[in-house]
């Protein structure tokens, strides 16, 4: 097939999206409806609704500047005023409640006059550039003038006022212009509000008030994280993003997912032509209630960077030069490659990983393309190195392998336990929806060797954080059921009615043993065993409680360990099957769960359903035309193991830097540059492709038409706002490569796609694109029995039958720290970064994060000679490397961290093999290291720098 011919059409449609009503005020939930009159028309609203926003709901619009429907209301403006029959004054719709019986007017020739002098004021005040202003046409303040029928200004513009004040350029994606303030301070509450950071403030009183980043520092010197909330917010052209000044109003909407973290947020792409203007976080994304962080909303100039590769190139050897080709020559090339492998190696000699930032649609044909072209099971997927416990974990005792609520739980949890887990770094939107629970007055119990964010920040403050060591996690976890067991704050009932009593049973025995008690393990989780106590009490004794957890708990060699445990404690306490409780995972990439639910693990299909297992098996033989190997494949790591042996000589990589990301680098490198073929498809010559024979360049979300499936098992729709930039969508590319092989494979649409993944796998049963679409989005199970999908699991009793109880045995990690290696490495993420970089590295997110520190106590500074700012050697039993030091009071004396966001910092050179027991998941968070003052940088630095130069030299040649 042609490339061009391939592509699928893009009907751009104005429609595709309406703009978003305001309506003024918050929805208030209940039942309790009350019944009012307003302009003639009768109109019934939950309780605590305001007069504005019952007014929205009858068609009237009431002027307002100072409100809107995501912010508590203020009533600073004095421009919705209204007046109510039978009360004095003319009160503000925004702030005044509904009341049964009332009689609203909005509208007659006192409240114009009124509104019109509130305008008066408000416009004496303010630059008249309206006709070259960046929000002209998008100006609530413009809109207001004309509404209120503003012809004249009586004061004149001469008097005292504000028009020179200076503007904030100072964050990368959008501009502060003081002048055109009208100190409504929606920005201020939004900061406060819906992102929970506390950055702005109004500073000074009346006429000199101001709005105010941090102590008057700007907004990138503040507290600010830059996730745009107040620029939403914002009814001028104050606050406005960059890319609107440069490039002008949208035209069109499309709505898509974004492609980072595992929140999933929805967004309005809003644009001009096919040229992204800006990213709107949709207030109807279930994932997002319309918030963003600063990598979904500003972060997506990736997508044209001038490194993206854009044509297929091929080489024999990786010393050769990369040679352009079309893409006919490219699949053929590759399918010649792999079946020349195959004739020379066996079936069993090639094999691929698909990825989770690409579409379910794109990993549903990577692993067909490889059980069927390839015809056998070497299929694994990059959540291998990250969630894959957590598919383990909950499967073995829940019997389903996914988080078991919805983020909206959150909302009624009144105590949330969070081990392992940063959000606000790492989930940063629904980091922001547990603050606001928590100022609510939800608890928290942090466990994180880390002082993260959640432990104190503005307004939030755990009751205890337990510092435990890395690697300690289950310790933890049976400490903490210890406790509950032993002090009977146990729910029995529950266990009995809805667990296996004999597992439950033989897990009681267990736990009992006085060797799980705090006292016993009080040192390895921060010394205090009454804190851990403390905690045990806390969880067991709320009304309904939580757990959410991230890679602090899956990356150890007791990774699914402690994933059951979690489970343990949960059933223990009856905390699951109900709002507000749970055991919730927060996945990392943005379609981690997607990819693992499609079939990519090379023991299961889609829907975790063995390859042995004869139903299954006849299932996928027969839609598929080809008999399926009933035994697994290789994992990642046997993978690379197979690669220097010999006997595993060619992969297919789709969207993850293998050499970059996954752990031990220099055994990963020596696989790599054992295969007789890597196909790499990707957006940019990563650092897996510096072994690459192929390159096959990939589409960005903005190019993809598709699912994602958050963290949630929430299916959103990403749709394309651009036509593939590489010619090619996608999706098209296992596919031909298949049929290249001899194995015909064939979708007219990604719609297709998902019809076939809908009729192979029983929890997708009902889903669809039309109804994805027509319905919005859906968690799965989507099955008859819930045809819209499955918020919370387990509600009636659980996936498996009974939950089972595992026992839990602590074996510490065999990475031991000694004299040699006396401190513990821990890794993690930053919130302006995203995994290996390689999208938000090629953005202005650099400003904040341009290199990888080590944090490091300063007690374990100061024994070392090591000040803040040092070049330091971590060195670990594996390798070593350079790092900037950070001495920081997050970090307990012994442990030290850093992230792997820059290849050049190579973390992963030093981390080791070792991995979680039941699915190969990399010990991440734990290293065995030293840290000492270097006075240079390491050799394989200073070449990796010399040589990512020419690359990128290169690359910028070939685009
Ligand atoms: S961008 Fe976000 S964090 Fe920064 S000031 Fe605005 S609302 Fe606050
Ligand atoms: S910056 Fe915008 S939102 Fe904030 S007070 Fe000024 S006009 Fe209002
Ligand atoms: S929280 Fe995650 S999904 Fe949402 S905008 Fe940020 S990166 Fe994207
Ligand atoms: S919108 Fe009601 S007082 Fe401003």
């Amino acid at each position: 097939m042609n490339a061009i011919s391939s592509m699928q059409p893009i009907i751009f449609d104005p429609q595709t999206v309406a703009a978003e009503v305001d309506y003024g005020t918050p929805l208030r939930p209940g039942t309790e409806l009350v019944t009012l009159e307003i302009d003639g028309q009768s109109v019934s609203v939950p309780k605590g609704t305001s007069i504005m926003r019952a007014a929205k709901e009858l068609g009237i619009t009431v002027p307002k500047l100072c409100a809107t429907d995501n912010l508590e209301p203020f009533g600073s403006c004095r421009l919705c005023l209204v007046e109510i029959e039978g009360r004095r004054g003319t009160p503000a719709s925004c702030t005044t409640p509904v009341e049964p019986g009332l009689k609203v007017t909005t509208q007659n020739a006192k409240l114009a006059k009124l509104r019109k002098g509130v305008m008066e004021l408000y416009i004496s005040n303010h630059p008249l550039d309206c006709l070259t202003c960046s929000a002209n046409g998008d100006c609530e303040l413009q809109d207001m003038a004309g509404a209120v029928g503003l012809r004249d200004v009586r004061y004149g513009y001469a008097g005292d006022n504000h028009c020179d004040r200076p503007k904030d350029e100072s964050n990368p994606y959008f501009t502060f212009e003081a002048s055109k303030c009208i100190v409504c301070s929606r920005c201020v509450r939004a900061c406060e509000e819906v992102q929970g950071t506390f950055a702005l403030t109004i500073q000074g009183t009346g006429f000199a008030s101001k709005v105010s980043a941090g102590i008057d520092e700007g907004f990138l010197n503040s507290e600010c994280v830059s996730c745009g909330a107040c620029v939403q917010a914002c009814p001028t052209a104050t606050l406005n993003e960059k890319s609107m000044i440069e490039i002008g109003t949208p035209e069109h909407a499309v709505e898509t997912t974004c492609a980072y973290c595992g929140v999933g947020c929805t967004f309005r792409a809003e644009m001009k032509g096919d040229q992204v203007v800006r990213m709107v976080p949709s207030k109807g994304g279930e994932a997002n209630d319309g918030h963003s962080c600063v990598k979904g909303r500003f972060s997506w100039g990736y997508a044209t960077h001038k490194e993206r590769i854009l044509h297929p190139m091929i080489r024999a050897k990786t010393s050769d030069p990369w040679k352009e080709v079309s893409w006919d020559e490219a699949i053929q090339y590759t399918a010649a490659k792999f079946m020349e492998i195959q004739a020379k190696y066996g079936r069993k000699s090639i094999g691929g990983i698909t990825s989770s930032r690409t579409t379910n649609e794109e990993v549903w044909v990577v692993q067909k393309m490889i059980r069927t072209a390839f015809r056998n099971n070497n299929t694994d997927t990059c959540a291998r190195v990250c969630h894959s416990p957590t598919g383990y974990g909950l499967k073995q005792t829940l019997g389903t392998s996914a988080g078991t609520q919805d983020f909206a739980s959150v909302d009624e949890t009144d105590m949330m336990l969070l081990i392992g887990a940063n959000p606000t770094d790492a989930h940063p939107v629904f980091a922001s929806r547990m603050k606001k629970r928590l100022r609510e007055g939800a608890d928290l119990v942090v466990c994180d060797p880390r002082r993260i964010d959640l432990v104190e920040s503005p307004h939030i403050k755990a009751s205890v954080h337990l510092p435990l060591l890395p690697g300690t996690n289950v310790a933890l976890i049976n400490a903490l059921a210890h406790t509950i067991v032993t002090e009977n704050l146990a729910d029995w009932d529950y266990v009995n009615e809805r667990c296996d009593s004999k597992a439950f049973n033989d897990w009681l025995e267990f736990i009992k043993q006085p060797k799980h008690a705090p006292e016993a393990v009080a040192h390895l989780l921060g010394g205090d065993a009454g804190k851990v106590r403390d905690a045990a009490r806390r969880y067991a004794n709320a009304k309904r409680a939580s757990i959410y957890y991230g890679l602090g708990v899956t990356e150890h060699s007791q990774g699914s360990t402690m994933v059951m445990g979690m489970a343990n404690l949960a059933m223990l306490t009856g905390n699951i099957g109900f709002n507000g409780c749970g055991v919730n995972p927060l996945r990392g990439q943005n379609n981690v769960q997607g990819s693992c639910d499609m079939g990519s693990f090379p023991h299961e299909f889609s829907g975790y359903r063995h390859v042995s297992d004869p139903e299954a098996h006849n299932l996928f033989s027969k839609a598929w035309g080809v008999e399926q190997d009933m035994e697994p494949g290789y994992r990642i790591p046997n993978m690379f193991d197979a690669a220097i042996k010999g006997v595993y000589k060619g992969m297919f990589v789709q969207g993850e830097d293998i050499a970059q990301s996954d752990p031990n680098t220099h055994h990963v490198e020596a696989a790599l540059e054992n295969l007789d073929c890597l196909v790499v498809c990707d957006l940019f010559l990563n650092e897996t492709a510096k072994f690459a024979h192929v390159f096959l360049p990939g589409t960005s979300f903005l190019e993809k038409d598709g699912t994602f499936t958050n963290a949630e098992r929430r299916l959103g729709r990403v749709r394309p706002v651009m036509a593939p930039k590489t010619g090619k969508h996608e999706w098209l590319i296992p596919i031909e490569i298949s049929r290249a092989m001899g194995y015909e494979m064939h979708y007219n649409n990604t719609a297709e796609i998902m019809d076939e993944i809908a009729r192979l796998t029983p929890t997708f049963k009902r889903v669809s694109f039309d109804r994805l679409d027509n319905e919005g989005s859906m968690q799965w199970p989507v099955t008859d029995a819930a045809p819209n999908g499955t918020p919370i699991m387990h509600i009636d009793g659980f996936v498996r039958g009974k939950g089972l109880f595992v026992v839990t045995e602590f074996v510490p990690t065999e990475e031991r720290v000694n004299g040699k290696f006396p401190l513990i490495l821990t890794t993690g993420r930053i919130l302006s970064q995203y995994n290996v970089g390689a999208q938000t590295r090629r953005t202005e997110n650099n400003v904040w994060h341009h290199e990888d520190v080590l944090e490091l106590h300063a007690h374990d500074a100061s024994e070392r000679g090591i000040n803040d700012g040092d070049l330091v050697t971590l060195r670990s039993r594996k390798g070593e490397t350079t790092l900037h030091a950070k001495v920081s009071d997050r970090m307990q004396p012994g442990v030290v961290y850093t992230t792997f966001h820059m290849p050049e910092s190579g973390a992963n050179v030093v981390t080791t093999e070792f991995s979680d027991w039941a699915t190969s998941c990399p010990e991440y968070k734990v290293t065995a290291v030293q840290v000492l003052p270097a006075s240079a940088m390491s050799e394989w630095q200073k070449q990796y720098l010399d040589m990512n130069e020419s690359r990128r030299k290169l690359a910028e040649m070939m685009s």
